[in-house]
């Protein structure tokens, strides 16, 4: 059974889908460094199995990847999400699911971008829930998580004028880290910048790509068989 928190952040989403669509949906349009960032994901993992938009939201990071050619699906918690990712992203999969239950086939994805997902997940499960990350994943297949720089969270009843109980939870870079390696990943690199001005939340934001050890992608595409 899914624990009341889970619900809660569940519904809340499900509230503020269609003010998501509308507030955020074409941010990447104003997002230079997250597009590269994005490309260079894309770049390392084509050919070489689909890369998972994971917390999803309306899929506008799927639609990008898709644009570099790269295979790529959504997931996300709420299915009001799914539903507004499905109707902007025809052409996309989009299915609602826990990264805390993940029931993919093992080492079935060439890599994530997770952006601003991890965000919901309390410190005390971070390690659990990338570990699944790692069991999904194929070996050297790549994570870009997406987050914001911090210690504490902020709590929200009301979105865009609905009514949610929804927990922000900020992290410093070296803390997150410790958890990617503490569930095996290998940190690859870290990349920090402050806020675009008037297009987002005004925190200081970081970028970390983690690889599953084993065989490279690049390696292994350029194997002759
Ligand atoms: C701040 S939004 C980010 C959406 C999108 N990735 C973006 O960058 O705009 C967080 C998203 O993560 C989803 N989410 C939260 N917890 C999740 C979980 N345990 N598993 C899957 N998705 C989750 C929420 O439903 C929400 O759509």
């Amino acid at each position: 059974m899914e624990p009341e928190e889970t619900t809660t952040l569940r519904v809340s989403y499900d509230r503020v889908a269609k003010h998501y669509v509308e507030q955020i949906f074409n941010e990447l349009e104003h997002k230079p460094l997250d597009r590269a960032l994005l490309d260079r994901l894309a770049d390392d993992v084509r050919g070489s199995g689909p890369i998972c938009d994971l917390g999803c939201g309306p899929g506008q990071v799927a639609r990008y990847l898709s644009t570099r050619g790269v295979d790529v699906f959504g997931i996300d918690l709420s299915s009001g999400m799914v539903e507004q990712a499905r109707q902007l992203n025809p052409g996309i999969d989009f299915r609602q699911g826990n990264m805390m239950s993940l029931e993919d086939e093992p080492e079935s994805w060439g890599g994530v971008a997770a952006f601003y997902s991890i965000i919901h997940i309390p410190r005390d499960e971070m390690v659990d829930a990338l570990r699944g990350l790692m069991r999904v994943l194929r070996p050297g297949g790549l994570l870009l998580v997406a987050f914001h720089l911090g210690q504490e969270t902020i709590h929200r009843d009301e979105w865009w004028g609905e009514e949610v109980s929804i927990d922000f939870l900020m992290f410093e870079a070296d803390e997150l880290d410790g958890y990617l390696k503490a569930a095996g990943f290998e940190v690859e690199e870290t990349i920090e910048r402050d806020a675009y001005p008037d297009v987002e939340y005004p925190s200081r934001r970081a970028y970390i790509f983690a690889r599953k050890p084993g065989s490279s992608s690049a390696a292994s595409k350029q194997m002759p068989i």
